[in-house]
């Protein structure tokens, strides 16, 4: 595989399992995220086993001047790009917490769409590309734990569903990514029911499936299609009283 993947997001979790993943198929990487100690040590790591060029960018996507900054300095347009970006925040039911509910849609929401629109500008111009946004099963019906999380996702993932809709006509694809329960450092000491959880890189892999099929809208694993149609069935009455996690 000759292409470029730009993945933000690739310090941890679903996005570094997605570079290794992309990496050993013999893809050129462009990485991205806050840390970039970790994102060099990734890149080395990389560079020296696959033989493959990768690109290290710092990234704050909740700095709107970071993400202008980002379209200066990318050296090449990729293929593909993949907003692995995600912040869980902490417990925020006391609606009192202003600055951490502004990082959580600043990260889910405002944040991940400002970068990709760097790239949907770019490929809407090339006519090619394919945008791939990681969001989240819990962006399907809002819940009360994780509220505001959920709800950002819910925006990220309307957002991508316009997306789709407006660069179809210009050839370039974009694919919704919802995961359900992923082992990361994101959902690390959280109670999550073991059955559901799968690893980064059973996710990696069915999310790669997935751009390789050029889906629209794929839950990882896709039992969680089902599970979700269920919830999404309940009556608002009944909903209300219960609290899934
Ligand atoms: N794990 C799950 O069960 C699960 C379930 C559903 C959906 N998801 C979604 O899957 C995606 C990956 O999550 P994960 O589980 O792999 O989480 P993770 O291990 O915590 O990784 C999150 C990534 O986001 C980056 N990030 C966070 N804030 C950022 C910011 N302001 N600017 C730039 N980068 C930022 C982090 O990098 P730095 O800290 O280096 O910036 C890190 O690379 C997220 O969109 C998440 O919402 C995860």
């Amino acid at each position: 595989m000759n292409k470029t993947v730009f993945i933000a997001g690739a310090s941890s979790g679903i996005g570094k399992s997605l570079a290794e993943l992309y990496a050993s198929s013999g893809a050129n990487l462009q990485i991205a995220s806050r840390n970039v100690d970790e994102l060099n040590s990734i890149a080395t790591e990389l560079k020296s086993k696959y033989k493959i060029s990768v690109e290290v960018y710092r990234i704050d996507v909740s700095n709107y001047q970071s993400i202008q900054d980002l379209s200066k300095q990318l050296i090449q347009v990729p293929d593909i790009v993949i907003c692995s970006i995600g912040y869980l925040g902490i417990d925020t039911r006391d609606f009192l917490n202003v600055s951490e509910i502004h990082q959580i849609f600043a990260t889910n929401a405002e944040g991940s769409i400002g970068l990709i629109n760097v790239f949907a500008a770019l490929f809407k111009k090339s006519g090619k590309g394919i945008i791939v946004g990681i969001s989240s099963i819990a962006g399907d019906r809002g819940k009360s734990k994780n509220l505001f999380y959920s709800s950002a996702k819910a925006a990220f993932t309307s957002y991508l569903d316009g997306l789709r809709n407006e660069l179809y006509h210009h050839n370039v694809h974009v694919i919704t990514v919802k995961p359900g329960y992923v082992d990361t450092p994101m959902t690390k000491g959280l109670s999550l029911p073991s059955s559901l959880i799968i690893s980064s890189e059973r996710a990696a892999l069915l999310i790669k499936k997935a751009i390789d099929h050029k889906r629209n809208i794929v839950y990882v694993p896709s039992k969680w299609r089902f599970v979700i149609w269920v919830i999404n069935s309940l009556p608002e009455y009944f909903y209300k009283k219960i609290n899934w996690k």
